[in-house]
């Protein structure tokens, strides 16, 4: 991005909170605030992002001096140079910590008097006033929470914006709830529903893809493309925090969501504009076109012991109650959207834990050839590597280099690393949170689309979730692909396995031995 660019992205933030913030950080003792949101707010800070007077503030239960909130929040920060250090000194200085209690007026008083303090010392205009309201925080607490700030800490003076987390609710009817009472304290403009899938570069990157290549535009249906792979990869178990993953499952933890996000963007038609309701309004409608999943169309599974006996199975997780969970650890789900475009393709998620990779990718295969000349030729395959190392590289057929005439298939590959020297990629939190800062929702989910993503997921949830019902699992070890019955799956689906096994990327040798000459 050119430095123009850049500065334009700093001055939007100061122009629209007029040069002055305070954020609320609460929960900032637990684990997603020091991991993710305090990092992404130096991160901020470091470069600029902020507005020139801000002040942090954290907010949890327990009780910690100044000095140990100071070590907790910055533990996970990683200092590249000594410039960094100096900063994070100076970060230090814009930050402060507030214990009180969730569900007690008193203890929210006292918050807004420590802001209201803070803002009088920092000479702050009514306009500057604006809060940021940070939910770090487990689902158990997010009304109370929510009444509280509504109650004793909004102030309409200035903005106010809250950021909530993900679990939001466990099927449509829960969803709708926690949406019902969010709603009746603040508007759906200043609710802003992290995704942090959304906040990926390469999930960022999809819509200009799509919007700005008029060779991806035009082969972008169902008369050019087969079918659709998005897969998320894990290559660790529930390593004792089974008790926490078992009342939700790998759909409700990164498919409902995560992938759905990234499916969404694949197949919405072009928003009228880049504005972010022009936007969203096209991710609602291609999710309302969106069946609800049929039973038929699933796989799930559960991993077991690797076969050396090193790695646990998923029952063995001590922290696990029901020792007899049927809770899927892996799932491969086909969905199908019906409008003009894409009736008829397969869009399959395929999700798992304890797998043999850690990757995140979408493939795009597209239909074979018709009247092909050339035997061997495989299938056109757009990839989008999300992670690790970002790239988007398209598989394609070409002449073996040298006397042969025969096809082979090879890639035109843009590889992040390679490509971009001096490359920073920011964390998705980061690239959220300054969002929020100017105001842009684009990276948001809404309540109307949020209700879309789980009405297509809440009856095969439900059927996973009564045990009268019994589900079909299979079991997959850890450590391996997946369940031995994803193969025939994915093919019952549309995809072409055949010459994929043998390519390798992003190196091709040309020895013989290698290729059938
Ligand atoms: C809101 O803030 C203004 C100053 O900006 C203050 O005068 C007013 O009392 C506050 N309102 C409440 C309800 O706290």
């Amino acid at each position: 991005m050119s430095t123009s660019a850049i500065q334009q992205i700093r001055d939007q933030v100061q122009h629209e909170l007029h040069g002055a913030v305070t954020i609320v950080v609460l929960g900032a003792s637990g684990d997603l605030a020091k991991k993710k949101t305090y990092p992404a707010l130096f991160g901020l800070f470091k470069n600029g992002f902020l507005p020139s007077n801000t002040h942090i503030v954290g907010y949890a239960r327990t009780k910690m001096t100044h000095d140990q909130y100071l070590e907790r929040v910055t533990q996970y920060i990683k200092l590249g140079t000594e410039e960094d250090k100096a900063k994070l000194n100076a970060f230090k200085q814009v930050t402060s910590y507030q214990s009180g209690q969730y569900d007690q007026a008193e203890s929210w008083i006292a918050l807004n008097q420590a802001i209201e303090q803070s803002e009088q010392d920092r000479q702050l205009q009514p306009a500057q006033r604006n809060r940021v309201y940070y939910m770090a925080l487990p689902p158990s607490v997010f009304i109370p929470v929510a009444q509280g700030i509504k109650q004793h800490v909004y102030n309409a003076t200035a903005i106010n914006r809250l950021v909530v987390e993900k679990p939001f609710g466990m099927d449509t009817e829960s969803s709708n709830e926690l949406g019902d009472a969010l709603g009746a304290l603040f508007k759906e403009e200043e609710i802003y529903r992290i995704d942090h899938y959304l906040g990926k570069e390469m999930v960022k990157n999809v819509m200009n893809l799509r919007f700005a290549n008029i060779f991806f535009a035009h082969a972008w249906d169902r008369q050019f493309i087969d079918n659709v792979q998005i897969t998320f990869k894990e290559p660790f178990g529930t390593e004792g925090r089974g008790g926490y993953f078992d009342d939700f499952g790998i759909i409700r933890d990164v498919m409902q969501n995560h992938l759905l996000q990234v499916l969404t963007l694949i197949a919405m038609e072009r928003p009228i504009s880049t504005d972010s309701e022009a936007i969203r309004d096209e991710k609602v409608k291609v999710l309302k076109c969106i069946r609800p999943i049929k039973l038929d169309n699933a796989l799930l599974g559960q991993y077991v012991g690797d076969l050396d006996g090193k790695k646990p199975g998923y029952l063995d997780d001590d922290s696990l109650k029901n020792k007899e969970s049927q809770t899927p650890t892996f799932a491969a789900l086909a969905l199908f959207i019906e409008n003009e475009r894409w009736e008829g393709v397969p869009f399959v998620l395929k999700a798992g834990k304890a797998l043999n990779e850690a990757k995140v990718e979408v493939r795009i295969q597209f239909k074979n050839v018709a009247g092909n000349l050339y035997d061997d030729t495989a299938r056109n395959e757009l990839v989008i590597r999300i992670q690790p190392k970002e790239s988007v590289y398209m598989k394609f057929n070409s002449k073996q280099p040298g006397l042969s005439y025969q096809t082979i298939q090879t890639d035109l590959d843009l590889s992040y690393h390679d490509r971009y020297t001096d490359l920073a990629i920011p964390d998705a939190y980061e690239s959220l949170i300054l969002d929020v800062l100017r105001n842009d929702h684009s990276n948001f989910v809404r309540d109307d689309e949020l209700e879309a993503s789980w009405k297509i997921f809440t009856p095969l949830l439900h059927a996973i979730d009564d045990p009268k019902q019994h589900l079909p699992l299979v079991t997959y070890p850890y450590g391996s692909r997946g369940p031995q019955e994803l193969n025939a799956f994915v093919e019952k689906f549309g995809y072409d396995r055949s010459n994929s096994d043998a390519y390798t990327w992003p190196r091709q040798s040309m020895a013989p031995q290698q290729n059938k000459l």
